[in-house]
Formats: structure tokens, C-alpha cells, sequence
């Protein structure tokens, strides 16, 4: 969607709440049917059906005609509900343009107390490798629909933040909603837009925040010069999502593979040439052998 702000502002209360009435439906429906959308939204079915007509119009719900009509939504209604809640609960008071499109998430700017980013997972529906990584999380749970894959996403990437912020340079965590999260906007552009004056110093500063992170239990998982932003202050590291702790089986390996995509970056860029062995001792992640 493309602005999602004037998109809210079209919404009234009632199709806030209908269509959070089908997100709370799709927990036990593919296909959410009016009549129990009508029972936890409290409007009698007729109106239902002629409100979420005219959000069906507006591509905010996708509607099937079985032996009854099911509803449900994709991720533009569940990125209007989170941002509706941010706005309820005065974490966002301004919502700006969209600044990062990834893979696996959309990014907006946005303002609160402070400049926000505001991060909306997209995971579940595009990557199903994604959710099978996440599976370490989802016990009881192997077939999960994507709404709850990019939650759990975002509260998985919110409660490593939390973890780590304060003591690992990365920007602060503010608050969660569904699949989104939105925290300190980070001014800085990332590690491979720029050229840094002094390599071997950003070098070395980027390995003690992965070393700092790992003291704390965290291996990032998915670190690269794109998810390392340099502000005045130095390096902040995003994208949390994939963290793994260090109990997990493959974190000596996830960590190597962080370790290594950095070392081939600043060797690449800045012809900086440090083996694997020496970052690992740097960041005291040595194996003992
Ligand atoms: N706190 C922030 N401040 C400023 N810009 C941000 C912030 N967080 C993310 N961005 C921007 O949004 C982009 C995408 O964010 P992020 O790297 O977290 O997700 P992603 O790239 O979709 O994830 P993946 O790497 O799995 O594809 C970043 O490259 C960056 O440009
Ligand atoms: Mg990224």
C-alpha cells in the first residue's frame, strides 16, 4: 500500500473493528465467516456484509463466496490495525514516508517521543524459510498461518532489542503491535554506502558490538554491511530478527558466517585482510580446543 496514513484515516471505528474482528477469526478460520465476524464485532450481519463490501472495494479484505461468505485480510489491513494501535496508544503521533523495502519487512519513518522507524514484518507469506527458522519458537505449532509468523517475528526481533539495547550499539526498541515494531529511527546511512575515513577503527568498532552482543547470549544471524547503519556516534546494528542465542546449535556457525560476511565486506571495500581466527579471538568467540 502506498500511504498508509491516508489509508488509516479513511477507516472508521467500525471497520477498525471488523477487521480486527477477522483477524481475530483467522486464528480458527481460513475463511472467516460474517456471521462470526458479526458475533465479535457486536454489528449485526447484514451490516457486515455491507461495510466489509465496500473494504473489499478498497482491497483492504479479500472475501471468498463458499456456502457462506469468509473474509480475510492480508498484510495491508494487518499493517492498519498495528499502525491504528501505535496511534491509539500515543506511540506514534506522525507517520511519514516508506524508507526501506527488504525482503522479509516494509520500513516507514515515522515520529514519536522521538524520530521512529517503524518496521512491518512480512514474513510467513513470502519466505517459508524464514518460518521454518522460526519454528525453534513455535513448539506446539508446524503449519503457521503468516499472520502469526510475522508476529512472532516481531516480538522475537523486539525482545533480542530489548536485550541488547543499552549495552550493544543498536537503536532502541519502542513498542510491538502485531507483526510491527517501531523503534529509534537511525540517521546514519548503512555500512555499504559509505566510505568510511577510518576502516580499520570501524572495523574493529563493529566486531566489539558482536562481541558485546554475544557476551549478552545473542549471535545477530543475518549481519552483512547492509544491516549495520554508521551514525556520528559510530555503528548500529539492525534487523534482529533471525538472532539466535548462543545455546543454539548452530550458533558457532551463524556466528562464523556474521564474522565472515563482515571480514569479506572491509576486505572487499577497503582491501583490510583479517582472518576468521583472529575476529573470532577478537570478539573472545574463540573456540576452545
Ligand atoms: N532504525 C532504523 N532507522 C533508520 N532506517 C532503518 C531502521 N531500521 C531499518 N531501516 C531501513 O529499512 C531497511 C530494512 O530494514 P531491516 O534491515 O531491518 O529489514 P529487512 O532488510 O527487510 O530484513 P532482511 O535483511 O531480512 O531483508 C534498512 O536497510 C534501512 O534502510
Ligand atoms: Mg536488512
Amino acid at each position: 500500500m502506498e500511504n498508509l496514513a491516508e489509508a488509516l484515516l479513511g477507516l472508521s471505528k467500525e471497520d477498525r473493528s471488523l477487521l480486527s474482528a477477522i483477524e481475530t477469526g483467522m486464528k480458527t478460520h481460513e475463511w472467516v465467516p460474517s456471521f462470526v465476524i458479526s458475533e465479535l464485532s457486536g454489528l449485526p450481519v447484514r451490516k457486515v456484509d455491507f461495510r466489509l463490501g465496500l473494504l473489499f472495494e478498497k482491497k483492504l479484505v479479500e472475501r471468498e463466496s463458499m456456502h457462506y461468505l469468509g473474509y480475510r485480510i492480508d498484510f495491508d489491513a494487518y499493517d492498519l490495525l498495528a499502525l491504528s494501535d501505535f496511534v491509539k496508544r500515543g506511540t506514534i503521533k506522525a507517520f511519514g514516508e516508506r524508507i526501506g523495502v527488504g525482503k522479509e519487512s516494509v520500513v516507514y519513518e515515522a515520529l514519536g517521543e522521538m524520530p521512529l522507524a517503524v518496521k512491518f514484518h512480512r514474513q510467513g507469506r513470502t519466505s517459508f524459510k524464514h518460518v521454518r527458522r522460526l519454528r525453534d519458537h513455535l513448539t506446539d505449532k508446524p503449519k503457521v498461518p503468516w499472520l502469526y509468523a510475522a508476529a512472532l517475528a516481531a516480538r522475537h526481533e523486539f525482545q533480542v532489542m530489548k536485550k541488547l539495547y543499552g549495552k550493544v550499539s543498536i537503536p532502541r526498541p519502542i513498542a510491538t503491535s502485531r507483526h510491527a515494531l517501531a523503534m529509534e529511527f537511525v540517521s546514519g546511512p548503512a555500512l555499504h554506502r559509505i566510505t568510511l575515513s577510518d576502516p580499520e577503527d570501524g572495523l574493529r568498532m563493529i566486531l566489539g558490538e558482536v562481541g558485546k552482543a554475544r557476551r549478552l547470549g545473542i549471535i545477530h544471524a543475518d549481519l552483512s554491511e547492509f544491516n549495520i547503519m554508521v551514525d556520528e556516534a559510530g555503528p548500529k546494528i539492525i534487523d534482529w530478527p533471525q538472532a539466535v542465542e548462543v545455546t543454539h546449535p548452530h550458533a558457532q556457525e551463524l556466528l562464523e558466517r556474521d564474522l565472515g560476511n563482515v571480514l569479506r565486506f572491509f576486505e572487499r571495500k577497503y582491501g583490510i585482510e583479517m582472518p576468521l581466527e583472529r575476529a573470532l579471538v577478537l570478539i573472545g568467540g574463540a573456540e576452545s580446543s
